[in-house]
């Protein structure tokens, strides 16, 4: 049985505006934080190129495919699922748990952006030599991430309380130009740094001698992330898409935006680093040392400032990300569940604020541990890993053998109204390449991730989405 949604559902208020926010949505922490620590943790240029790949053939194709979703069924993650066949109902949950669990340890991350807007303008970049030590200490600390963790979320709720074309539309709206071009100011700052070219080189000349399955399996993760996809988020936000417009070139745009941004902050990172001979692999710190560093470097009141606008924009950036990563929950909620928006913002707001506590704590060792893992890297592993690849292998399996070719081909051409000469290739991918794709790189990643330690949870991911597709008849 459908479930029919009570009231007419709010649109976006215009064309630049969707594309704003999907594009909102995907650039976010994933592009300026983990896209330089990951690709500097796995080699560089060949990271980089698999990336490409990855985001190319399998990125654009799903995201064609969740938008199409969302549109032709009018449904959240849940109800689209569910509306069309009730068998596939798991897939939605799965969404809704991994943006649970995202949230689990994003506003950890976008509560340091948050900070270091203050701990810039309180005089960090000062004291150029203590500015590793600094980040160090601020995020081992008990009490103090858990404030600006506090504070963020309390702007996600102030946001999505008001709904799609009130709060989120506006906010990318506005901000997403900005934060690009202060991250061409960090790129050229960085680039014209004496050393700099051996970060060039480092990010954009190959060198497969260090790739395996776990660099592949990262790749294809990081392109998930980076581009929303795998939860239903880009379902969601595709039902509140008018029917009128152009899906194949709304996703276009939101693709190239999203990998310029990560190539972007690439530039502006590894440059940098290597002038400033950190380690590539330093890990999750990397944009809030680096970063500092690089102004400080420039010096003065101009340095600072540009400090300052560089996190304002990271915050907000994470912010039109975090939203979506909400929404999805919430729309379930108000879909599905019938609860008021006002009510469900607060009640997903409240588990996610103590799921980040546990995340947070768990970076100065303190908390539970499963498998001798903290609960920061267990959530960002499950979905990273296992979730959202999994899920957009499912959406994939879903549309090519559960919705009907020629409803595809209709929802995607408006009815014939916009050509897309590539719509065969496109199916073929979704029905029968990426779902192919997605499980050979899951399972050699999850079997060599057993060298790593990583291998036990990723496995308790399989397990969890094995119980979700068998307890969800009963939700
Ligand atoms: N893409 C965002 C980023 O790069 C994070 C994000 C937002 C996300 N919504 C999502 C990731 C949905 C996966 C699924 O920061």
């Amino acid at each position: 049985m459908a479930t029919t949604p009570s009231t007419p559902r709010d649109n976006w208020g215009s064309r630049l505006g969707f594309v704003m926010a999907a594009a909102g949505s995907a650039v976010g922490l994933g592009n300026i934080w983990k896209f330089p620590y990951t690709a500097g943790q796995s080699g560089g240029g060949a990271f980089l190129m698999i990336y490409l790949l990855f985001v190319i053939f399998i990125g654009f194709s799903v995201m064609l495919t969740e938008f199409a979703i969302g549109r032709k069924t009018q449904r959240s993650a849940v109800g689209s699922f569910k509306s069309t066949d009730k068998r596939w109902t798991f897939v939605g949950f799965m969404g809704v748990l991994s943006g649970f669990l995202i949230m689990g340890f994003y506003p950890v991350v976008g509560g340091w952006s948050l900070a270091y807007i203050f701990k810039v303008g309180g005089g960090l970049l000062n004291t150029p030599e203590a500015i590793g030590d600094s980040f160090g200490g601020f995020i081992s600390n008990p009490v103090q991430p858990l404030i600006w963790m506090g504070i963020y979320i309390a702007l996600n709720i102030a946001v999505v309380i008001k709904g799609i074309s009130g709060g989120i539309e506006k906010a990318g709206k506005v901000l997403m130009p900005l934060l690009f071009l202060i991250l061409i100011v960090v790129a050229v700052k960085g680039i014209s740094l004496p050393g700099a070219t051996a970060g060039l080189e480092f990010l954009f000349k190959p060198d497969f001698s260090k790739v395996d399955s776990s660099v592949v399996l990262a790749a294809l993760g990081q392109a998930f992330f980076s581009l929303s996809l795998g939860m239903g988020a880009m379902i969601t936000y595709g039902s509140y898409l008018k029917k009128k417009e152009n899906l194949v070139q709304t996703t276009a745009m939101v693709v190239s935006m999203d990998t310029a941004v990560a190539i972007l902050a690439g530039v502006a990172m590894f440059p940098a680093m290597f002038a400033f001979a950190i380690e590539p692999a330093a890990g999750p710190g990397l944009v809030f040392v680096v970063v500092p560093q690089l102004f400080a470097e420039m010096g003065g009141t101009i340095g600072m400032l540009f400090a300052l606008m560089f996190f304002i924009g990271l915050t907000v950036a994470a912010l039109t990300s975090s939203v979506s990563l909400l929404e999805v929950v919430v729309s379930y909620l108000i879909d599905e569940k019938g609860l008021s928006r006002k009510t469900a913002v607060f009640g997903a707001s409240t588990i996610m604020a103590i799921m980040c506590i546990f995340a947070s704590l768990s970076l100065g060792g303190l908390g539970p541990t499963i498998f001798g893992t903290g609960a920061f890297d267990v959530f960002d592993l499950l979905t990273d890993k296992v979730f959202l690849a999994v899920g957009g292998m499912f959406i994939c399996i879903f549309a090519g053998w559960r919705m009907s070719r020629s409803d595809l081909e209709k929802e995607i051409t408006n009815d014939g109204e916009v050509s897309f000469p590539l719509f065969g290739l496109w199916y073929n991918l979704v029905k029968f390449v990426i779902p192919f794709a997605v499980a050979i790189v899951a399972y050699m990643g999850i079997s060599g991730g057993f060298e790593s330690g990583q291998g036990p949870i990723m496995l308790l991911g399989i397990a969890i989405i094995a119980v979700i597709a068998l307890v969800s008849k009963k939700l």
